[in-house]
């Protein structure tokens, strides 16, 4: 069964009597999920193909999506790739630790299915005491993906994990709540051009500061290109009921609303606080203010997985705008939604 640890607070100097009972399960080769600042990852010995394929197992994950491989300093980052290119070299200096991920050419260091048999890693230095303090007990890179079944939204809570992999994982390290909310920016650094393959925690702006000239992979913006992310083509973060993105004004939205209720509809609300006050509705919930998208971004997860099926017959969600961290939500919420009302 899965063992779950609850960590209050992480000395600098060691680890706790947990975190080493953890660490002995990945240095046996089992899985534990445990805390990063942007989701819950589930890990496993990055070097060891039946520890990686626990992983796949436990996620109902398709095998033609590689992982990304956590460590804990810039030397273990050497250890795992052929070449660090300049601009990986900044990338790492100014932003890591921190919810970025880089991609490098692999040394073949890593287990074969960790990078589904392409010729990159995945590289990432999360920014959480207690990620480290594991990372650093075991001495391994972790391959961990996020620690929800395939398809499901991202844990943010250790009980999300809970929810989605009792019983199918060896251990759950329980460090709170994280704090970004959505994944790591993966940022593909073996070209000249370094190109976002997936918007995440770390903002284009943020990147352009410390790097120059960025390029977004097409495939984001339309259905047709072959995203170079392989995960990035798969269907995601889908909540219990349909999820409708509505874009456009309030007005508009609370027509949508009213609409599906003399319908008969069940409606859930996920919107920002300025259109929750406006409406008195029961069953809506807030994930903060429309201009603060840094706290939507800490909110979203849990609310794609606040509604039951037996509860509502569709989920309506506000659209937010689609600049800093919202270019990340937004890229969720397309990937979450069935549908789209559009005023215009
Ligand atoms: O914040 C995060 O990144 C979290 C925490 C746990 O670190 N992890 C996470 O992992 O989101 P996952 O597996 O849910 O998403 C990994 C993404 C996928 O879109 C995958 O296709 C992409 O990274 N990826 C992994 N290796 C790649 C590679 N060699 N080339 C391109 N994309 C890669
Ligand atoms: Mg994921």
């Amino acid at each position: 069964n899965t063992k779950v640890w609850k960590i209050n607070s992480i000395q600098t100097e060691g680890s706790s009597d947990d975190l080493d009972e953890a660490a002995q399960l990945l240095k046996a080769h089992e899985t534990v999920a445990f805390p990063t600042e942007t989701v819950y990852g589930l890990g496993a010995d990055a070097t060891c193909e039946q520890a990686v394929d626990k992983i796949f197992q436990a996620k109902g994950r398709p095998a033609d999506n590689p992982l990304i491989v956590h460590v804990a300093s810039k030397q273990k980052i050497e250890d795992l790739v052929t070449v660090i290119p300049p601009v990986a070299e900044k990338l790492i200096e100014q932003c890591m630790p921190g919810p970025l991920t880089i991609v490098l050419e692999s040394n073949g260091s890593c287990a074969a299915n960790v990078t589904a048999g392409l010729s990159t890693v995945a590289i990432r230095m999360p920014d959480h005491p207690v990620a480290n303090a594991l990372l650093k007990a075991c001495d391994l890179p972790l391959a961990a993906p996020s620690a929800n079944r395939s398809g499901r939204p991202s844990p943010t809570e250790a009980e999300h994990v809970y929810q989605d992999l009792n019983g199918r994982v060896s251990g759950i390290v329980d460090g709170g709540p994280t704090g970004v909310g959505v994944e790591s920016t993966v940022v593909d650094c073996t070209s000249e051009v370094p190109i976002i393959l997936r918007p995440g925690g770390l903002t284009k702006e943020e990147i352009e500061s410390v790097v120059g000239e960025v390029m977004v992979d097409p495939a984001l913006a339309s259905d047709r290109d072959k995203p170079k992310s392989p995960g990035m083509k798969y269907k995601h973060y889908e909540p219990e009921a349909p999820l409708w993105l509505v874009n456009g004004s309030d007005d508009f939205f609370i027509q949508q609303l009213r609409e599906l209720e003399q319908q008969g509809k069940r409606v859930g609300v996920i919107a920002s606080t300025q259109f929750i006050n406006k409406i008195e509705d029961a069953n809506a919930l807030s994930v903060g203010s429309r201009k603060d998208l840094k706290e939507v971004a800490v909110n979203l997860y849990k609310a794609l997985r606040h509604f039951k099926k037996a509860d509502v017959d569709v989920i309506l969600c506000e659209a937010f705008p689609n600049e800093g961290v919202g270019e990340a939500i937004m890229n969720r919420l397309q990937k979450a939604a069935s549908s789209q009302l559009d005023e215009f």
